[in-house]
């Protein structure tokens, strides 16, 4: 059967990891030399135990989830371990990838299901690296989220008679595309960037407070994030918005929803 080690020909991570750091899964060595590579000889290893975990930097699982017979607690007990700012990167299989590559698809564990874990786990920070249509790279940093610049201020949009019921359009606040869309009820802002593969999601199909993307056609609550269909795949990330009944302007910040008065 096809390694993931014959597929990755690199691993591009930048900024580039430094420390100490394991490997944990098939062909440790090749993943290993990648890492060494990437990090321009910076990175030290030493071979992987879970009583060590404390001690890392950073720690790679490759192909480490979809060969291991319990996964889920493999990973949680890597995520209560690993110490603050530490890296953890993952390399696997797509659950959604071909049949002709990779182990069965009940073996393979979800990039989405992986992302929301390791955030609810304390990971603040989680980025894919890579979507590729047989395998993903997934790289999360312990610890608080990063917060982005200028999550205080509220920038105008639009004017709340530019966006009625049911519709949607995109909006720039700070450098960031956002998507703002009215369900009929209320208005939201969320990424425009779908969290499954990147998808455009103002080009999606709005229900209410459903939305549809275009290119898998999974589809998201506005309102709370949660994904629908199917339903274990990550969040989708929203946006403050708060309106400024005298001028009928809507606001929009780069902080989480809450509760604001205008
Ligand atoms: S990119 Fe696949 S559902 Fe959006």
């Amino acid at each position: 059967m096809t390694k993931l080690s014959d597929l990755i020909t690199s691993l591009d991570i930048k900024p580039e990891p430094n420390g100490l750091w394991s490997v944990m899964g098939v062909n440790v060595e090749v993943f290993a030399q990648h890492l060494h590579t990437a990090s321009r000889n910076r990175v030290r290893f030493q071979p992987y135990h879970p009583s060590e975990l404390t001690a890392l930097d950073g720690l790679l699982l490759a192909e480490a989830l979809s060969t291991h017979n319990n996964p889920h607690l493999l990973l949680q007990q890597i995520t209560e371990h690993l110490k603050p700012a530490s890296t953890l990167l993952i390399i696997d299989w797509q659950a959604d990838g071909p049949p002709t590559y990779g182990p069965d698809f009940d073996a393979r564990f979800k990039k989405g299901w992986l992302s929301r874990l390791l955030r609810e786990w304390g990971f603040g920070q989680v980025d894919t690296l890579e979507h590729h249509p047989v395998y993903y790279v997934v790289r999360a940093i312990k610890g608080p989220s990063p917060s982005l610049a200028h999550t205080d201020t509220f920038v105008e949009v639009a004017h709340l008679d530019d966006l009625p019921g049911n519709s949607m359009q995109t909006v720039d606040v700070f450098g960031h595309t956002v998507v703002i869309a009215n369900t009929g009820q209320e208005i939201v802002a969320f990424d425009q960037t779908c969290p499954h593969a990147n998808g455009k999601l103002d080009k999606g199909l709005l229900r209410r407070q459903n939305i549809a993307c275009p290119l898998h056609g999974y589809i998201w609550n506005i309102i709370s994030g949660e994904p629908l269909f199917p339903d274990d795949e990550d969040c989708l990330r929203r946006y403050c918005v708060k309106i400024n009944e005298e001028q009928q302007k809507i606001m929009v910040s780069l902080a989480p929803p809450r509760r604001v008065d205008s």
